[in-house]
């Protein structure tokens, strides 16, 4: 039986792949990109196996790659892809613990009539939320964790990225009633080192690998 968890976000561009990189190395995990919308530049499977030093074989292939840098229906659309939810609904069978990384936020549309909320439903794969710590945060982490709760999705907890606030993080604990696992600081310089260093020194790996599925 595989141990897996998914990794989503408040908002798009917010820190989920580096995040992902992060615990796919601390787990000696694998990592898999679902939907990729977007190819030009580095993906976020390259960005994984780059900053986590991830060896090829462990980062699966994405299901869907697409060429443009927008919601996967739009980007699917523009590419005359048809994006199938039922080719999602079972993640690939590793013999490692998997991360799965979601595209944007949790109501990011797949389809006219599918959003990755549906497809983390019917996975029931316990989920970690990554959140922004500046400003808003509050206000799209307890709608997101709202939004995992009326679809019964299991919640590991909130990761936070950025700089500390540590008002914000006890907030969102308290009102969204949810364990705060630990702030990824915002890096002045990335790099696996630095990112290795900084995920051990703030997250207790234990807790995320107790919560695998
Ligand atoms: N802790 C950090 N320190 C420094 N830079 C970071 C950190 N986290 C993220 N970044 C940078 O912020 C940008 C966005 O991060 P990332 O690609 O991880 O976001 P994302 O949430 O995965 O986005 P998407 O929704 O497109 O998948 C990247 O350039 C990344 O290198
Ligand atoms: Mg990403």
């Amino acid at each position: 039986m595989t141990s897996r968890i998914v990794i989503t976000g408040t908002d798009t561009g917010i820190g989920k792949t580096v995040f992902s990189a992060a615990l796919t190395d601390a787990l000696s995990g694998c990592y898999w990109k679902p939907v990729q919308a977007g190819l030009d530049g580095e993906t976020d499977s390259q960005a994984v196996r780059r900053l986590g030093r991830i060896e090829a074989r462990h980062i699966l292939p994405e299901a869907y790659r697409l060429a443009t840098p927008a919601s996967p229906h739009l980007s699917a659309r523009l590419d005359g892809v048809t994006i199938l939810p039922d080719s999602l609904s079972s993640p690939p069978l590793v013999d490692a613990p998997l991360v799965i990384e979601g595209a944007g936020g949790l109501l990011v549309p797949l389809t006219e009539r599918t959003v990755f909320a549906d497809v983390f439903q019917r996975w029931r794969i316990p989920v970690v939320l990554c959140a922004r710590t500046e400003l808003g945060t509050i206000n799209h982490t307890l709608l997101s964790l709202e939004a995992l709760r009326v679809r019964s999705i299991p919640i590991v907890g909130v990761a936070f990225i950025g700089d500390e606030r540590a008002d914000t993080e006890s907030i969102i604990g308290k009102l969204g009633h949810v364990r705060v696992l630990g702030r990824l600081p915002r890096l002045d310089t990335l790099n696996p080192d630095t990112l290795r260093h900084a995920f051990r020194e703030h997250f207790e790996i234990d807790q995320i690998r107790e919560a695998l599925a």
